[in-house]
């Protein structure tokens, strides 16, 4: 039996990495959070049991240990699902990581990994940014980059759609722009970062994104060590939304906060935009990402539509795995097999996941995948 702990299971992709997680029966799971009367309720009708005390990962992050310490020694792994990660990660996962715990995390973005490198104890084993975006998206490019030979002189990808927000993923989305990566409206063109304005970017090809998806280029450091590791010299890697409301209400967002943590009432705006764009249309969710070399190209399509449920099952599949893992901080972009998990996803409900020869924009032949309804 592994023992395994699992923070922020009431969230949108804890609660569905522990039902992941609950199906597997070799796995004791303890299940902790600052409310014990949700985590109670979540953990009704599963295998999991609440634990014996209640965790505030917003002291533990201010350097008051809430009885955490003592809970991790329960564990042979940490999931964390707890959000945002930008402000609790490195805390918690130092605290598994020193307790001999593995810790696995769908977060945890290039800044903070690089931190807990820093001070992770050299024998501590960690699988981090475990989901969909970063982490699959990585993948996907690594796989159409195997299938042509394991180089490609191409990369473009597209990612994104229209989906409900969580609190956790507005203050992480805040974080990311305010701390920034260089990489907004940034491609890679005969091996050189070139700066592109709007209407140079790919737009989202049919028939897998609608006319109203909006396309903007971002080359993030994911992108990037993928695209060194296979050669490519011109790399766009897209990101979709398709919710006019939702980012006017970041961007109102954005600069009415500068660095604080923002309003409760100003999250508050940015969900109720969110769910303004929603009405009376289907959410979904697609990574298309193409590679070419010498002529031939390859396509990786992932389309759900509910891209928590996917982060929950990756940070699940992580769980699983991270224990074969050598001493390290690993992104889950560099794992052996990147075939063994998104074999593993194709079974999920309301997901479909394929490899194709051809090019994205031009796949024929698969229109099967297309939903009635949802574009
Ligand atoms: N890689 C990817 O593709 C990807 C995609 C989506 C999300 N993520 C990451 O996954 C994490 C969760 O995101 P989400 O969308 O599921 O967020 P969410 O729905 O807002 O859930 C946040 C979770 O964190 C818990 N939490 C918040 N503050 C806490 C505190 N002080 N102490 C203890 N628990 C606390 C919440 O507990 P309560 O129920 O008590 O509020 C809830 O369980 C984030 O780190 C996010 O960056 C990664």
């Amino acid at each position: 039996m592994t023992r395994v702990l699992l923070v922020g299971a009431t969230g949108a992709v804890g609660r569905a990495c522990l039902a992941a997680l609950a199906a597997d029966s070799r796995l004791a799971i303890t299940v902790a959070g600052r409310d014990p009367r949700r985590v109670v309720e979540f953990c009704a009708g599963t295998s999991a049991r609440p634990a014996p005390q209640q965790i505030d990962l917003a002291a533990l992050a201010a350097g008051h240990d809430p009885g955490m310490t003592e809970l991790v020694r329960t564990a042979d792994v940490v999931v964390n699902c707890a959000g945002p990660s930008h402000r609790y990660s490195v805390a918690l996962a130092e605290i598994a990581l020193r307790g001999h715990s593995a810790y696995v995390d769908p977060g945890l973005d290039e800044p903070q990994r690089q931190r807990l490198r820093r001070i992770a104890p050299p024998d501590g084993v960690a699988l981090v940014q475990a989901g969909i975006q970063p982490g699959l998206s990585g993948l996907a490019l690594r796989i159409v980059a195997d299938r042509l030979g394991g180089r490609a002189d191409a990369l473009i990808a597209w990612c994104g759609g229209l989906q409900p927000l969580t609190r956790a993923a507005v203050d992480e989305y805040l974080d990311s722009i305010t701390v920034g990566s260089g990489g907004a409206s940034t491609v890679r063109r005969a091996g050189g970062r070139v700066r592109v304005r709007p209407h140079e970017v790919s737009p989202a090809p049919a028939p897998w994104f609608p006319d109203t998806a909006r396309s903007h280029a971002h080359l993030d450091v994911e992108t990037e060590d993928l695209a060194d590791a296979v050669g490519a010299h011109d790399v766009e890697w897209v990101n979709v939304t398709d919710g006019e409301r939702t980012v006017r209400a970041i961007q109102d967002l954005q600069i009415s906060v500068s660095g604080e943590p923002p309003s409760e009432t100003s999250v508050d705006a940015v969900l109720a935009a969110a769910e303004l764009d929603l009405f009376g249309r289907d959410p979904y969710f697609t990574l298309l990402a193409t590679a070419r070399s010498s002529g031939k190209a390859a396509t990786f399509l992932l389309r759900t539509r509910d891209s928590y449920a996917v982060t929950g099952a990756i940070a699940a599949w992580a769980t699983r795995v991270v224990t074969t893992l050598p001493a390290g901080i690993h992104p889950l972009r560099s794992i052996p097999d990147p075939r063994a998990l998104s074999d593993d996803l194709a079974g999920l409900a309301g997901t479909e996941v394929r490899v194709l020869d051809g090019a994205g924009g031009a796949v024929t032949g698969h229109r099967d995948l297309v939903e009635e309804g949802v574009l």
